[in-house]
């Protein structure tokens, strides 16, 4: 079988394709033959080496994934041979709260998708809802499911609420499909008008280009009449925090989830004019998943995807979705 392994960190030259031997399952494992796996903003950030130290040179890299059980071990009874699958990105989460220990999740920690069979425990898989492809499919462990426990397990998220989205990112997509789900207002920001025409097709009630209108937390206030927005995925980090904090109303809550804009640094925010439940989001656990599927099954919802590349062409699936310019998901077919 074929393997993506990180050869040393940089770009997406760094991805070396080599042959292994297909594992045998054991106890409790499954093997699972990869059909398709996709990227997010993380995967750029371990392929470049500036994930932290705890991702090791040589690692699978990619987190999301969706595929067949091809064998099963001894003591598996949650699937059984052809099943359609996907692993879950933290395998020891299975719910209740985030355990203790290193949680950087499949690409991060344990070797990831981005090879033709992986062996997992039966416990860190879950089936993938009879609507989705396996491309749909691998967009859904990371993006869909931390934009999920952003909006609804962390934000317990009711009808009638404005949310704000930022950017057109998988997370920010995900978040969108899913807040109308349930009857929310969204407000999604983006750098591009054409970006925007196309959040609109997927229900945005507004849009506001960040860059034509660098004050969009003002612009969310004039669309909220005055009030300011009930919910932010807030996926930029330093560079749009203290904006986030302008937008929501004093009731309002900002879901901590990444850094787009920045690490560290940037503008800063002004604790005391707004208050705002801040909560930090780690992807989610297996029951979360499970939850979460239950609604994309009953609404048929369809992940957004940008572009499929084949295994082939993984380093220039890389390449595309460093330059930023996706909307939505990229998805590598395995064949
Ligand atoms: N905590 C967690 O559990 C968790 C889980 C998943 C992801 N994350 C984090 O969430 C963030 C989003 O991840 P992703 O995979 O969805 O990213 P992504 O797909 O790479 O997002 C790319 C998009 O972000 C938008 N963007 C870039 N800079 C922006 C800015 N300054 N302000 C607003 N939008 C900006 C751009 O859209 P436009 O051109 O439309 O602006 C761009 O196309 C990352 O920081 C990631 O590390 C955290």
């Amino acid at each position: 079988m074929r393997s993506y392994r990180i050869d040393e960190f940089g770009g997406p030259a760094s991805l070396k394709i080599v042959a292994e031997e297909t594992p045998r399952p054991g106890l409790h494992q499954v093997l699972v033959r990869v059909r398709a796996s996709s990227i997010n903003f993380r995967d750029g950030m371990i392929l470049k080496g500036v994930f932290g130290p705890m991702v090791s040179r040589g690692i699978v890299p990619l987190s999301d994934g969706a595929g067949e059980v091809v064998a099963i071990g001894e003591g598996v009874t949650r699937f059984k041979v052809g099943d359609r699958v996907m692993p879950t990105f933290h395998p020891h989460w299975i719910g209740g709260k985030r355990p203790e220990g290193s949680m950087l999740g499949l690409g991060g920690d344990t070797d990831g998708t981005l090879r033709d069979q992986m062996l997992v425990n039966e416990q860190a898989l879950i089936g993938i809802p009879s609507h989705l492809s396996f491309e749909q499919a691998a967009t859904l462990p990371c993006a869909a499911l931390t934009a999920w426990s952003a909006l609804v397990t962390l934000q317990q998220l009711c009808p009638g609420d404005t949310v704000v989205t930022l950017g057109t990112g998988g997370v920010s997509i995900f978040a969108l499909q899913l807040a109308k789900l349930f009857g929310a207002r969204v407000i999604s920001t983006t750098s591009s008008d054409e970006k925007a025409a196309r959040l609109k097709t997927l229900g945005a009630d507004e849009t506001i280009n960040y860059k034509a209108n660098p004050d969009w937390d003002a612009e969310i206030k004039r669309l909220t009449a005055g009030k300011g927005a009930d919910l932010v995925v807030e996926v930029g980090g330093a560079g749009t925090l203290g904006k986030s904090f302008h937008s929501v109303n004093p009731n309002g809550r900002i879901a901590i989830v990444g850094l787009l804009a920045g690490m560290s640094g940037g503008e800063g925010f002004d604790f005391l004019s707004w208050i705002a439940t801040t909560y930090r989001t780690g992807v989610g656990s297996r029951q979360d998943f499970e939850q979460m599927n239950k609604a994309i099954a009953y609404h048929q919802l369809a992940p957004v995807i940008d572009k499929t590349f084949d295994f082939s062409e993984a380093p220039a699936a890389y390449e595309y979705f460093l330059a930023q310019r996706h909307f939505g998901k990229v998805v590598i077919s395995h064949g």
